[in-house]
């Protein structure tokens, strides 16, 4: 999952690298470079760390302006984050720059470094670098030489590249990794998203696999096995505004505020009448009658909110449901009955596990539906249907509205089904829309309760590990819960079903170990607490987030923060912003890089 961007034309290359780098540094900061290339030399900078280095470098390239170059942003796969590692990797004729991964790199090294070729790097990219300019040596034409090497290379990528003797333009080719190209008022640009096209180009041609790409000053061709077309272009419907974090200190704090308007925003579009209707995703009840079972695939946080759409989907359409990471899917094997429909859940539409299991799950027959953020995201175009879920660019690595967001579409599609398959009346419908409608307000007094999960945060902060534990749908909540302080406060915190912890893992607890239990179902409401306290017999810190499901709650822990609303719905979402602040305030009281967190990526585009 790195960034990469591309340019030629009339305008000035530095710039639009820089500006474009910016825009996808999301997909990996640890590394950074540029190339720039015009009549008479070339150059290149990298740095190692952020975009903000790299722009500190090209600086020194003060007054020179380019018509043509490319730039990188990287998230280490093969070797360290260094300056050595970072691209553009330069091997004798030629330069490039690498998204993906070579999984054959060793065997190509082994045989290239026989032949004399010496590496720089530790990367996979250089090796890549070294074929392409074994194959170019021999005046191959540079599409010959990439030709070759596709057929060597195994893995996925996606590749910029520039060749000696061919110093207005650029190549690219892709396999399993997204590549786009743009068509600007000013020249064509290429980039791995297009979100970093939209501030250049309002058209674009998504490359298809083994398509290369040739752009020049003026001019845009695809070179295909079967001889050269022109792109189809498209309209870019993405807006990038620049608007910075308004005032907030972080896109993530930022992005949690937004989530009470979201709500209506994201659904708006997908009610009619009060009902749920999602004809603006083409989508028709027509396609989904004969489901009998879904499978809800996804990765991270996304298969957290894919948990919370079990539930919705079991409860109200009594379809079954089976949620898989990602990355198993294939593995598993799942079994495919008859009638089963695939929900891939995704914000940056971009995550090659959950596409591959897209493409796995086609490929046997099954009828595929993507909830995604990023519009013209590989996920939305390979999809049998599409459901945006509208929560707009989401640029903190740690996902909160788009988590929030796939929870809402989730829960809406389960009352269409529920709806259309006639187990709730038009009534029933009506009355759960206004509910999953009525959470903004609810969202809202949360956000307004920053201070109180300040306070508790200020006791959890600095413990070496942490649980959280709850039962049903609240355990879901715990895996989210987890996963965010994890991420962005380093804090070693595991989710655990309540029931479960006396089996074994309760050895863990010491004292002052912090236990924080979930409870938004007031059935569970018991037996999750007497978990709790089997944990603050042994020495542990209790925190209880629950509904008001007792006379002496101030009683039962350490502490208790009691969640706004009434309805499960209510308690539900109202934990969801709860979760999100409480690891926002652990990570801002310990100093940690809350938007870029150390080793992450926000859109994992390998295997
Ligand atoms: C979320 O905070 C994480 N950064 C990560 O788990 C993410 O949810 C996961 O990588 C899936 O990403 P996607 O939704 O873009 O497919």
């Amino acid at each position: 999952m790195c960034g990469i961007i591309g340019y030629t034309g009339s305008g000035s290359a530095k710039e639009k690298i820089l500006d474009g780098l910016e825009i996808l540094e999301y997909r990996g900061y640890d590394s950074a470079g540029a190339f720039f290339i015009d009549e008479d030399n070339f150059h290149i900078v990298k740095t190692k760390g952020k975009v903000s280095n790299l722009k500190d470098e090209v600086k020194k390239l003060e007054g020179q302006e380019f018509p043509v170059g490319f730039g990188h942003t990287r998230w280490a796969t093969h070797g360290e984050p260094s300056r050595e590692n970072a691209h553009p990797h330069k091997v004798g004729k030629v330069t490039l720059v690498h998204n993906g991964i070579i999984e054959n790199y060793i065997e190509i090294k082994n045989r290239l470094s026989k032949i004399g070729y010496t590496f720089n790097s530790e990367t996979d990219s250089e090796v890549a670098c070294a074929l392409l300019d074994s194959y170019f040596k021999e005046n191959a034409h540079p599409c010959v030489a990439i030709w070759e090497a596709e057929r060597v290379l195994i893995g996925s990528y996606a590749f910029v590249f520039s060749f000696e003797g061919y110093k207005n333009e650029l190549f690219a080719i892709r396999k399993g990794s997204p590549l786009h190209l743009g068509r600007g008022s000013d020249g064509f640009y290429l980039a791995s998203d297009l979100t970093a096209l939209s501030p250049f180009a309002k058209e674009f041609y998504t490359l298809k696999e083994g398509e290369i790409v040739e752009i020049s000053t003026s001019d845009a061709k695809i070179h295909t096995k079967n001889g050269v077309i022109s792109p189809i272009w498209e309209k870019n419907e993405i807006r990038y505004q620049k608007t910075g974090k308004l005032g907030y200190s972080h896109y993530m704090l930022k992005e949690i505020n937004e989530q009470p308007s979201l709500v209506r925003s994201c659904l708006s579009g997908y009610i009619k009448n009060g009902l749920p209707n999602f004809e603006k995703a083409n989508l028709s009840y027509d396609a989904l009658e004969k489901i009998k079972r879904i499978h809800l695939v996804a990765c991270g946080s996304a298969m957290h909110a894919s948990l919370l759409g079990k539930r919705f989907l079991e409860e109200h359409a009594k379809i079954p449901c089976e949620v898989f990471v990602a990355s198993e899917y294939r593995y598993s094997p799942p079994l495919f009955e008859e009638n089963t429909l695939v929900i891939l859940v995704s914000q940056s539409g971009e995550t090659a596990d959950t596409i591959a299991s897209m493409r796995y799950a086609k490929d046997r027959g099954n009828l595929t539906l993507g909830i995604i953020n990023a519009p013209g995201s590989t996920l939305a175009k390979e999809s049998d249907f599409c459901i945006y879920t509208e929560a707009g660019a989401e640029l903190a690595v740690a996902t909160t509205k788009g988590y929030l967001t796939q929870a809402l579409v989730l829960y809406l599609f389960s009352v269409f089904l529920s709806l259309n398959s006639k187990k709730i009346n038009e009534e029933n419908a009506k009355s759960l829309v206004c509910t999953i409608l009525s959470v903004d307000t609810t969202i809202r007094k949360t956000l307004a309760r920053q201070k109180e999960l300040s306070r508790l945060a200020e006791k959890i902060k600095n413990a070496p590990s942490l649980f959280y534990i709850g039962r049903g749908l609240d355990y879901y909540l715990c895996l989210e819960g987890a996963l965010k302080l994890k991420e962005i406060s380093y804090i070693n915190a595991q989710a655990y079903e309540a029931g479960e912890l006396k089996h074994g893992t309760i050895s863990l607890i010491e004292n002052g170990t912090p236990v924080v239990a979930f409870a938004t179902s007031e059935m569970l409401f018991e037996k999750t607490v007497s978990n709790l306290k089997e944990t603050k017999s042994r020495g542990a810190y209790t925190i209880l987030f629950s509904g008001k499901f007792s006379n002496d709650m101030d009683k039962i822990a350490d502490e208790c923060f009691l969640l706004d609303g009434n309805t499960r719905e209510e308690l539900i979402f109202s934990l969801i912003l709860s979760l999100q602040l409480l690891a926002y305030e652990c990570a801002l009281q310990k100093g940690c890089e809350i938007d870029r967190p150390r080793n992450l990526a926000k859109s994992v585009t390998v295997e």
